[in-house]
């Protein structure tokens, strides 16, 4: 039985005394899996885990996805993606600045991300929070009519129009990695396929249009809809610690990094992320 306690009055949950590093705690993970479907959100404290653990626990909630920035899978494990402003013989050992924007991880793929878990390895004594927002609160706190107008739109969410706008002074994507993403449309409600459970996806660089409205009114209206899932009621902070993992449900919320002061402190987050199916 796990000892929790909750972070948000809507979502999210610590789990207490436990220690993923040790092997019976293999015996927890299905109540873990359990527990991310109903609460989106999981975080467990003080934990030293390897890579090669933190891979082989990330594997129990479905396969693993290996990011197409490749050279930031700089741990030996492909599955696993450095977030890091550090570098190392002059090349940088992870992604800096990655994931400064809500969004809600690899939703420009078909078949996007179920979940993911974040390690932090190294983080600055102060910046560099992470935002959660609850996307299943979202969409109940929407007003009924905005709800219905919602109700059968589809949205496209493309990696080139995110990585052109957030790393437009960096080298652009090469061809192989155009090809691996693709523009993909999905629905702009969503249902949990565990659950049940309705929750808006939208994004804020990720998604460029929104499928059979004008650009203008498009944009408009994604614009409403992400200021609506981001409202500070839906959403929980986390201030890291060296040692948290954080687990978080893709199919039911969206993050954003936070800055900080980069020219100081150094930050190195490992991320795996777990495969998942096409939304409906
Ligand atoms: C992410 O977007 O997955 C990274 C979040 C973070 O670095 O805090």
């Amino acid at each position: 039985m796990l000892n929790v306690r909750p972070l948000h009055q809507g979502f999210g949950l610590e789990i207490l005394d436990l220690d993923l590093a040790a092997p019976h705690s293999d015996e927890v993970i299905d109540d873990m899996i359990g527990l991310l479907d109903q609460h989106s959100l999981l975080l467990v404290r003080g934990q030293r885990l390897r890579p090669e653990r933190h891979v082989e626990i990330s594997r129990r909630f479905g396969p693993l996805l290996t990011h197409v920035l490749k050279q930031y899978l700089t741990t030996g494990l492909p599955e696993i993606y450095v977030l890091s402003n550090v570098t190392q013989d002059g090349k940088p050992i992870g992604n800096h600045k990655e994931g400064w924007n809500w969004h809600s991880d690899l939703s420009y793929v078909a078949e996007p991300s179920m979940g993911s878990l974040l390690y932090a390895v190294e983080v600055p004594p102060v910046g560099a929070d992470t935002l959660f927002a609850s996307m299943h609160l979202a969409y109940d706190g929407l007003p009924p009519a905005l709800r219905e107008r919602i109700r059968h739109l589809r949205a496209t969410h493309s990696y080139a129009g995110y990585y052109g706008k957030a790393f437009a002074d960096r080298t652009p994507l090469t061809d192989e990695q155009k090809a691996r993403t693709p523009d993909v449309v999905h629905p702009v409600v969503r249902t949990h396929p565990v659950t049940g459970r309705p929750s808006l996806y939208v994004g804020q660089d990720i998604v460029s249009r929104i499928e059979g409205l004008p650009q203008a009114e498009g944009d408009a209206l994604l614009a409403e809809l992400n200021a609506h899932a981001i409202d500070e009621a839906f959403v929980y902070r986390h201030v890291w610690r060296q040692g948290d993992l954080v687990l978080w449900d893709n199919r039911a919320t969206m993050h954003c990094a936070t800055p900080y002061d980069d020219s100081k402190y150094r930050r190195i987050m490992h991320r795996t992320t777990v495969a998942g199916s096409r939304p409906f």
